[in-house]
């Protein structure tokens, strides 16, 4: 079986990667600085598989210690997380967004084309839309404009990643376009594990839960909604992590360039995603209507049909799951990883 790198691999959606490679017999190797994580999870990812992964701390952008990776592992494709991904870090720091996105995918990108490995799944977003013209939204639907930097590496990167498959064939390059990934790994072993107050809304919920945070503020309610309040559709991290080993078993076919949407196609308000952590909970969550919150869009879910066409991959976990699989970690988990 192939040896895949995973990079950003100790994050939340990458080490749910790891355990679905692992389990679907690929032997996997992580590169990851730590920024925005921690070593705990590879062995979390040990203990739920019972198998090892080879981890080296490193910056992608570190090309010398890219090219020892490559040269120790016969590595056959590159399942790309690593990143920055805070939207509204990035507004501060785009500097250190497009420095870290973009250089960093670009050396790494170097260093695969001495080492000829050419295959590459990449980690990309539902923001390259910006806000989009209909629901649901397909892969035809035109990119539109971000409203934050961490938007436009994105953006970039996937036209990046394209013009290079363009020029050399040997290139297979697979986009995907996550939704709102939420959820935890069944076992209550892994989760998302945010540094400080979280910006997203289920790990904002998480920490009202368990008593850390007051109140949730619902960032409007006056949009065009059923309830007024924000549409997502919101994708369990371990099928999201299930389409990257289906997205592999894509690759192995040579198919150049494809772009999917991973989302689960049904779009849920933010009272929704209240009410239904609530009952996972066993008690009311409460919260605040509170103002739009800026760059926010009414509403966003995707036209799920090609990955299922192409990859064989649709995701299987409903709202439900996802709400009680992110409280059995956190509660668990009060403090994360720590
Ligand atoms: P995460 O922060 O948990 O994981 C990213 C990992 O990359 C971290 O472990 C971090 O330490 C590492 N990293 C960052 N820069 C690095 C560098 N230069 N070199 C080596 N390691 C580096 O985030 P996540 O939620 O798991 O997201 C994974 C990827 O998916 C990111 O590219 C993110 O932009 C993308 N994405 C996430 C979401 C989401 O809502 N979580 C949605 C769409 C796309
Ligand atoms: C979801 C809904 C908020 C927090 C972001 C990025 C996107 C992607 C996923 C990486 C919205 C509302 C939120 C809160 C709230 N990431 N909300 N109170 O904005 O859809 O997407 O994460 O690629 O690029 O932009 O996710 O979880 O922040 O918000 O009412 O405290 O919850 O207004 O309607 P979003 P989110």
């Amino acid at each position: 079986m192939h040896t895949i790198l995973v990079t950003g691999g100790a994050g939340y959606i990458g080490s749910h990667t790891c355990v679905e490679l692992l389990e679907a017999g690929y032997d996997v190797v992580v590169v990851d600085n730590l920024c925005n994580s921690s070593e705990e999870s590879l062995k979390r990812v040990e203990k739920i598989t019972g198998k090892q992964v080879k981890f080296y701390k490193a910056d992608i952008a570190d090309k010398t210690e890219m090219k020892k990776i490559f040269e120790e592992n016969d590595i056959f494709g590159v399942i790309h997380f690593a990143g920055l991904k805070a939207v509204g870090e990035s507004v501060q720091k785009p500097l250190e967004y497009y420095q870290n996105n973009i250089s960093g995918t670009l050396n790494m990108c170097e260093v695969m084309r001495e080492q000829g490995v050419k295959n590459i799944i990449f980690s990309s977003s539902a923001t390259v839309y910006g806000d989009p013209e209909m629901v649901p939204i397909t892969e035809a639907c035109p990119k539109g404009q971000c409203t934050n930097p961490y938007g436009w590496t994105k953006s970039m990167l996937e036209q990046m990643l394209t013009d290079i498959q363009k020029a050399d064939e040997e290139w297979n390059v697979i986009l995907l376009r996550y939704f709102n990934p939420i959820g935890a790994h069944k076992s209550g072993l892994m989760g998302e594990d945010p540094n400080g107050i979280p910006n997203n809304l289920m790990p904002y919920v998480m920490k009202v839960a368990i008593g850390e945070l007051p109140h949730v503020n619902v960032f409007g309610d006056d949009y065009p909604t059923p309830d007024g309040t924000g549409v997502r559709d919101y994708i369990h991290v371990v099928d999201l992590a299930v389409g990257h080993v289906k997205a592999i078993q894509k690759i192995e076919e040579n198919p150049g360039v494809k772009v999917y949407n991973l989302g689960t196609g049904n779009g849920y308000s933010v009272l929704d995603i209240i009410k239904n952590v609530s009952k996972a909970v066993g008690k009311e969550i409460p919260y605040v209507i509170a103002e739009r919150r800026a760059g926010d869009i009414a509403e966003c879910y995707a036209d799920a049909a090609l990955a299922k066409e192409e990859l064989g991959w649709e995701a299987e976990n409903g709202i439900k799951e996802m709400c009680e699989d992110s409280w059995n970690w956190q509660k668990n988990n009060p403090k994360g990883y720590r």
